[in-house]
């Protein structure tokens, strides 16, 4: 095997797995400061800072959030975020500057502009995850919020040009999985030619 640069990132990377049981505890505030800065560090595609993160704190719309996910240990979770594609800040910022947000100007009508918050969002989200990992905060990341997401939209009283991206539940971890194995790189990389 080719060699492996070893670091403390790196390491933290390589060592990651999805956590789906927590200790109680609630990650120190210092923790939780950090994972939300370093999530804002993340690239942002033009610079536009399409997304938004809605921490959830009420214990009632986070069990209906597990009850979506089909997942009862969201409920669980002692770190809940919602990450949302978000246009509705920078469409009322344009219109505040009198931009109309279906010019040409402005992206809305773009189909591009929304996989691009899209990507923002995932990569805030995939930023936070790792610091955690690094902090010893295990998280997993929620595609299930997507088994309905007009009730996620109702419940997080989303406005117009937004919609929830991915759920991320963190907490200081209560198991050891395995890591579980990767497929062998040749039939994953490629090179062009
Ligand atoms: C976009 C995305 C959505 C996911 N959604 C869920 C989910 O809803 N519930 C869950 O338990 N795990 C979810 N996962 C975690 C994957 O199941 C997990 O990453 C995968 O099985 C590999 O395991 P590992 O993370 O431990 O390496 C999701 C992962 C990604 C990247």
């Amino acid at each position: 095997m080719t060699e492996v640069i070893h670091n403390s990132t790196v390491d933290t990377l390589l060592n990651r797995t999805s956590i789906r049981r927590f200790k109680p505890d609630m990650p120190t505030e210092a923790e939780i400061n950090t994972l939300e800065l370093v999530a804002q560090h993340a690239a942002s595609s033009q610079y536009l800072n399409d997304w938004s993160a809605i921490r959830v704190v009420d214990t009632v719309l986070q069990q209906k959030i597990a009850e979506i996910c089909h997942q009862p240990y969201v409920a669980s979770a002692p770190l809940l975020y919602i990450f949302v594609l978000d246009e509705y800040r920078n469409a009322q910022i344009a219109k505040r500057n009198g931009v109309d947000v279906y010019s040409d100007e402005f992206t809305l009508r773009n189909s591009y502009r929304f996989s691009q918050a899209q990507n923002d969002a995932v990569l805030a989200l995939h930023a936070m995850e790792t610091a955690g990992e690094s902090m010893g905060i295990g998280s997993v990341i929620l595609g299930s919020i997507h088994n309905d997401m007009d009730e996620m939209i109702k419940l997080l009283h989303l406005p117009e040009y937004t919609y929830p991206v991915l759920g991320l539940a963190l907490g200081y971890p209560d198991q050891s999985p395995a890591i579980k194995p990767r497929m062998p790189r040749e039939v994953q990389f490629f090179e062009d030619g």
